[in-house]
């Protein structure tokens, strides 16, 4: 009974939003519940999970605040989309850049939202100085840790009881499961992932602390992060959760993939979210690239860049129909994820305008180019 109400609330939303044809993202407007679009997409999942988005440095120091005003009715979890990735608070040595962190960490407090630092060790987003000698030759591993230890000491001691949970290693392994040939990795060795899981548990005692990387609907890549996770529960250490990016494309994951993800991930007896959903409605150069791997840089062609000014009402509803099936998978797993974090706010500033090709017209996110919400959002959390 409940799938037939399902399905046919889906069929009437896509209906519906084809039917509009209203496919200007400026015209895309408020949810059709006006008590669901006033009480904020959260409250619709209060059962379920936690609803996040990311906070660009942008919105957190915004000075009318109407983006904060939105994320606080909105959501009820926030996560620091790069302010406190390690060049951006800690871009020189003895230098940190504390402003738009301390910002975020106030507003999630005083809004009772949960907090998410990200990250505090990632091979992308860091200055070059963490692995080089005055001279420019490469630290020893002994440096190396030291260096981490005093990042991981100052940036999760500063909030040690007042961010919720780390992303403590970002991106660490390959999409066949290996482990990812980053510079921490040749410098310290494997054990880096393990070294940093103990300095984050005893910088920040109280949080949360996660494993984050994409395409972990991947089999090979799932296989390899089970191990990782195994790894460290063998040895004792700390480890409290896993992030599945959630980088997605209307035509890819496979949900069965996913399915098998979340299912095995829940036997590791550990926190499941989706940390960074957005949907994709643009082509993939060479139908490859599913994932997050920003050393991609393609130039942009018009074939690559189909809806410059509009998204066409077919492709709307396409968007909806996938957002819907998403989270039917999500709702379905709702004992196991305790929450769905959505990257970014609005079309308007996605890292999918720019990636994999840069300077394009994306449609990934709830929120249209105006904050609008989309007409879809609103029978989102029906699926059951
Ligand atoms: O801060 C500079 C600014 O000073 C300058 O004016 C501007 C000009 O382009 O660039 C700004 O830096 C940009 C930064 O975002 C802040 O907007 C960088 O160029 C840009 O590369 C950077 O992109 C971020 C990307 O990570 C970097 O890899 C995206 O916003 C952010 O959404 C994205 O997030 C990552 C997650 O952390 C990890 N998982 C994948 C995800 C998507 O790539």
């Amino acid at each position: 009974m409940k799938n037939k109400v399902f399905i046919s609330v889906i069929s009437s939303a896509v209906i519906a939003f084809a039917m509009t044809g209203c496919s200007n993202p400026s015209q895309v407007t408020a949810a059709a519940s006006p008590s669901y679009s006033q009480a904020g997409i959260h409250t619709g999942f209060k059962d379920n999970f936690m609803i996040g988005t990311a906070l660009s440095a942008d919105a957190i120091l915004e000075k009318n605040h109407s983006t904060l005003n939105l994320v606080k009715r909105e959501f009820n979890a926030v996560t620091a989309e790069n302010v406190m990735k390690w060049e951006l608070i800690h871009p020189k040595p003895n230098v940190y850049d504390f402003k738009a962190p301390d910002r975020l960490v106030d507003f999630a407090e005083q809004n009772n939202l949960f907090l998410v630092g990200h990250t505090l060790v990632w091979h992308h987003q860091r200055p070059d100085w963490i692995f080089e000698n005055r001279n420019g030759s490469k630290v020893s591993r002994e440096i190396l840790l030291n260096r981490m230890e005093e990042h991981i000491n100052t940036v999760a001691g500063r909030y040690q009881n007042r961010i919720d949970a780390w992303d403590v290693v970002n991106e660490a392994l390959n999409d066949d499961g290996s482990l990812r040939e980053s510079l921490w990795y040749e410098i310290i060795g494997e054990d880096y992932i393990e070294q940093a899981f103990i300095m984050a548990a005893k910088a920040a005692p109280k949080a949360k602390l996660y494993y984050n990387d994409y395409n972990l609907f991947e089999p090979a890549k799932r296989e390899g992060a089970i191990k990782l996770i195994k790894n460290l529960q063998e040895k004792g250490i700390r480890i409290d959760g896993i992030g599945l990016q959630g980088h997605y494309g209307l035509y890819y994951p496979d949900l069965n993939q996913l399915e098998n993800s979340i299912k095995a991930f829940a036997e590791l007896d550990i926190d499941i979210f989706i940390s960074e959903l957005d949907i994709t409605v643009l082509p993939l150069p060479n139908g490859e690239n599913q994932g997050a791997d920003i050393s991609l840089d393609i130039k942009i062609e018009d074939k690559l860049n189909p809806y410059p000014n509009q998204l066409p009402s077919v492709v709307q509803a396409k968007l909806a129909e996938r957002y819907q099936e998403i989270f039917a998978v999500f709702n379905k797993y709702k004992s196991s994820i305790n929450r769905v974090t959505l990257w970014g706010i609005s079309d308007a500033n996605t890292w999918r305008n720019d990636w994999p090709v840069k300077g394009r017209t994306d449609y990934p996110l709830l929120f249209d180019r105006a904050m609008n919400k989309k007409s879809f959002v609103a029978s989102l959390p029906l699926a059951e």
